[in-house]
């Protein structure tokens, strides 16, 4: 069969590879510790499901409107109001399946041939690939560890070109963790302003932050980053929420009148339940947001230290998501291997730690390990790749 080109193009996603090795090893009666996840390790808040199973009692079964039920709007609006300060209008927001199809009807109503999205690395793995499926170019700028892998605006500004349409920034970040302070936001912003670039800003992460830090959407800081902003975000990461596929957009409203006309001919709407759970999950408390992200906060600080013990490991240490994305580059070396994808392949097969390496990131010398998991499973892990590199190292 020939495919499409646009298809064959793609790059396939890097957690796959491992992540089917790793089921492989669990099958085979091993006792594997996966450390891929990109999703919470909770059940949805009681509340949010009792709510999406009563409105299927009550007959809620039926298509909504594309961009989402006109109660969601209101609630997404009643969010960013609360959270952010920002006045949105219900013609300004867009519901879809996720913040990832989120994303992927906005570059397709966004890109024409050739037009270029500026992607700071380490970046999300489906930046790119959503760009080139828009036919979209996407021009990496390399985010370095001593500026905490942040873009700055020097960096913005070289980046751009007269076929330059918008930049990403995703703060609080999958993979690194990092997040932006207002000032850094402003300074980007600057440059996306005199280059009229549209900023979109993937705060999937924004609920999930650590050691007293806050955060700021880019949206905020004035209304002319308001207006030349898109903000995405989505109840999954939040609430634990990752497979009901509720996400949205907030932004210039002749693009989300397109995203919708896109979404009425593929999705017609998201799924009418979840939208129910999203609805409850935005009006409604139960305190489990901040009960989830102290656990995580826990499992941080009480592997960080951990983890940089490891004989030729440095981490930045992330302020946000659940990603500890350390710089193996020399440990890698100290235990004889050439490439981070043969170390993690390695660590696997010897001792049954799956990680994702950092190649799929766009940064090769580090790996990604996500603490989604029990704070045991997840000490039990750093203790397997430690004694693996000890091995490597004397061996
Ligand atoms: C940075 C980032 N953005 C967006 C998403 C998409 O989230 P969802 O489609 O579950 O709303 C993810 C999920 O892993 C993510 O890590």
């Amino acid at each position: 069969m020939k495919l499409a080109k646009r298809v064959e193009a793609l790059t396939p996603s890097s957690t796959l590879a491992i992540t089917a090795k790793a089921k492989e090893l669990k099958a085979a009666g091993h006792d594997v510790i996966g450390l891929g996840a990109g999703e919470p390790d909770f059940n949805t808040p009681q509340y949010i499901i009792d709510a999406a199973v009563k409105s299927m009692e009550e007959g809620h079964t039926k298509y909504t409107p594309a961009a989402g039920l006109p109660a969601l709007k209101e609630a997404v609006i009643g969010k960013l109001k609360q959270d952010q300060g920002l006045d949105y209008k219900a013609s300004e927001i867009f519901v879809g399946t996720g913040a990832k199809h989120v994303l992927f009807t906005l570059f397709q109503a966004l890109l024409d041939e050739g037009d270029e999205v500026i992607i700071p690395t380490p970046y999300w793995v489906s930046y790119p690939e959503q760009v080139k499926l828009a036919s979209g170019e996407p021009i990496y700028v390399t985010g370095h560890e001593e500026s905490g892998f942040k873009l700055t605006p020097d960096q913005l500004e070289k980046a751009v070109t007269n076929k330059t349409k918008a930049v990403i920034i995703n703060s609080p970040s999958n993979p690194t963790g990092a997040m932006y302070s207002p000032d850094e936001l402003k300074a980007l912003g600057d440059v996306a302003l005199k280059h009229d670039l549209l900023i979109v800003s993937d705060e999937i992460y924004e609920k999930l932050i650590y050691d007293g830090a806050s955060h700021t959407s880019i949206a905020e800081l004035s209304p002319e980053l308001k207006a030349q902003t898109f903000v995405i975000n989505g109840v999954s990461k939040s609430h634990s929420m990752t497979g009901w596929r509720i996400g949205y957009a907030a932004g210039d409203q002749t693009l989300i009148k397109a995203m919708t006309n896109l979404a009425s001919h593929s999705t017609s709407n998201p799924t009418t339940s979840a939208q129910y759970g999203a609805i409850a999950a935005y009006t409604k408390e139960d305190g489990s947001v901040e009960t989830m992200r102290q656990a995580f906060e826990e499992r941080l600080n009480a592997s960080y230290e951990k983890l940089i013990q490891i004989p030729g490991v440095s981490c930045v240490k992330p302020q946000g998501a659940f990603y500890l994305f350390p710089n193996v580059r020399e440990t890698v070396e100290m235990c004889g291997f050439t490439d981070v994808d043969s170390w993690v392949e390695a660590l696997l097969e010897e001792e049954k730690v799956a990680l994702v390496p950092g190649s799929g990131f766009g940064s090769p010398d580090n790996v990604r390990l996500s603490y989604a998991t029990s704070l045991d499973q997840f000490l039990a892990a750093l203790e397997r790749i430690e004694r693996f590199v000890l091995t490597k190292i004397k061996g």
